[in-house]
């Protein structure tokens, strides 16, 4: 994080705050500004313990995620807006040039007479979209629905649900209140199984481990099942698991579980950061283990990364969250670039349909959603209809492609992936 700072820092200084006319303590002032939005987490870490679970009033935590947010925003703006403004320099120039036969090459060095009010502007609208950003991103999550369909199925699971519910962050900003709140949404939607995909809480004092205790509320009939998340190695990772299983809600370790009934199995693996932090690292042909092919395979997953090595050893459908959708759009690229291309919705990995949850809740540390909302997904398994044949979602020759391919369509993907050979040798 200290690099990320040293980072918006500079750029700020450089673009914004030395190229400023006004008095030099009005310059210092700016800077120290641009001092405090930069190191923002580091700030944190001094007055509120671990920036990723700050122990700060819920008013201070969104001040300083509003400040964070706005200058990201300005940092982008300025990116285009600077731009922009050396375009107009340069065509300025050019037409100069065309025009006297003499080129000023000074005048490109020179700083556009308006920078510093496009700046003002640019700032001003960052304030302004990082409120509407983060109440879009602290709202209560949306239902997203989604049928996965494969022949493999076995017919006892066909047309049963799958609520999946990701990144809760339990913290002083979704609290207690909120975690009822999205129990009693998921409820009504009388799922057949919950999964849990992680990043349960930033802090394990009482007041987190009291809002958890709201998923015992969950009410499903096959059982809620749930993976550890990377910030659940950053806030207490010990105590975290002991209260999950002192609450009775399975937590799996790269092991699985079949439901016989509907002879699926509900696999789970560990966190990459486990490692880190001396404890079991992610184990995911352990996980997918099983005596024989008697079941259908759901891979829980807290990240997305590694979904080609889960579709080689047979998992039939991974559930991942941890991207939070890629927050914004545009950010997304980003997010999607450091999990493997995969940042939200479906995707056909081999014969493997992977879908990425853009999340239930958000990381107080940049708590904002732009063109992206929270959601709770709620999957129904679908078999073909009998006398159907095969859909493909996605062209036959991509398949052996190294970049992720993606399904089209935000509501529905039908996922036809086991009779993919088939199809190719009619
Ligand atoms: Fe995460």
């Amino acid at each position: 994080m200290i690099f990320i700072g040293i980072f918006i820092f500079a750029f700020l200084m450089w673009r914004a705050v030395l190229p400023l006319k006004c008095r030099p303590a009005l310059k210092a002032a700016a800077g120290a500004a641009a001092f405090i939005a930069a190191f923002k987490f580091k700030i944190i870490q001094i007055f509120g313990g671990h920036y990723f679970a700050p122990d700060l009033p819920r008013e201070v935590i969104l001040l300083s995620a509003w400040v964070f947010v706005t200058v990201f925003i300005f940092m982008f703006l300025m990116v285009i807006g600077d731009t922009f403004l050396f375009g107009v320099t340069c065509g300025e120039a050019l037409h100069t040039l065309l025009k006297t036969k003499k080129c000023d090459a000074k005048k490109l060095l020179r700083q556009h007479p308006l920078l510093n009010k496009v700046h003002a502007a640019e700032l001003a609208a960052a304030a302004v979209v990082a409120v509407f950003g983060m109440v879009n991103g602290l709202a209560l999550p949306q239902v997203r629905h989604l049928t996965v369909t494969s022949p493999d199925l076995p017919p006892e699971a066909d047309g049963k649900t799958v609520a999946v519910l990701t990144d809760l962050h339990v913290d002083n900003i979704n609290d207690r209140k909120k975690m009822e709140k999205i129990v009693q949404l998921t409820n009504e939607l009388h799922p057949d199984i919950v999964c849990l995909l992680g990043d349960f809480s930033d802090g394990v004092k009482k007041r987190h481990l009291d809002a958890l205790e709201a998923l015992t509320e969950l009410r499903p009939k096959y059982g809620v099942y749930g993976v550890v998340g990377n910030h659940e190695y950053y806030s207490g990772y010990r105590i975290l698991t002991d209260h999950f299983a002192a609450l009775g809600i399975p937590l799996l370790f790269n092991e699985n579980r079949l439901i016989p009934r509907l002879k699926l199995r509900i696999c789970g693996v560990t966190d990459s950061q486990a490692a880190r932090f001396n404890e079991t690292p992610s184990d995911p042909e352990k996980a997918l283990a099983c005596p024989e092919k008697d079941s259908w395979k759901i891979l829980l997953c807290h990240r997305p990364r590694g979904a080609r090595e889960h579709a080689a050893l047979g998992a039939d459908l991974q559930l991942s969250g941890h991207t939070h959708g890629g927050m914004v759009i545009g950010f997304d690229r980003i997010v999607a670039a450091l999990n493997d291309g995969f940042v939200r919705g479906s995707y056909k990995v081999g014969d493997m349909h992977l879908e990425v949850s853009s999340g239930t809740c958000l990381w107080n540390g940049f708590p904002v959603r732009i063109g992206c909302r929270s959601e709770i997904l709620l999957i129904t398994l679908k078999r073909p209809a009998a006398g159907t044949g095969p859909r493909i979602s996605t062209p036959p020759s991509s398949s052996s492609s190294d970049s992720p391919e993606i399904i089209r369509g935000e509501q529905e993907a039908d996922v036809l992936c086991r009779d993919l050979p088939s199809l190719l040798n009619a």
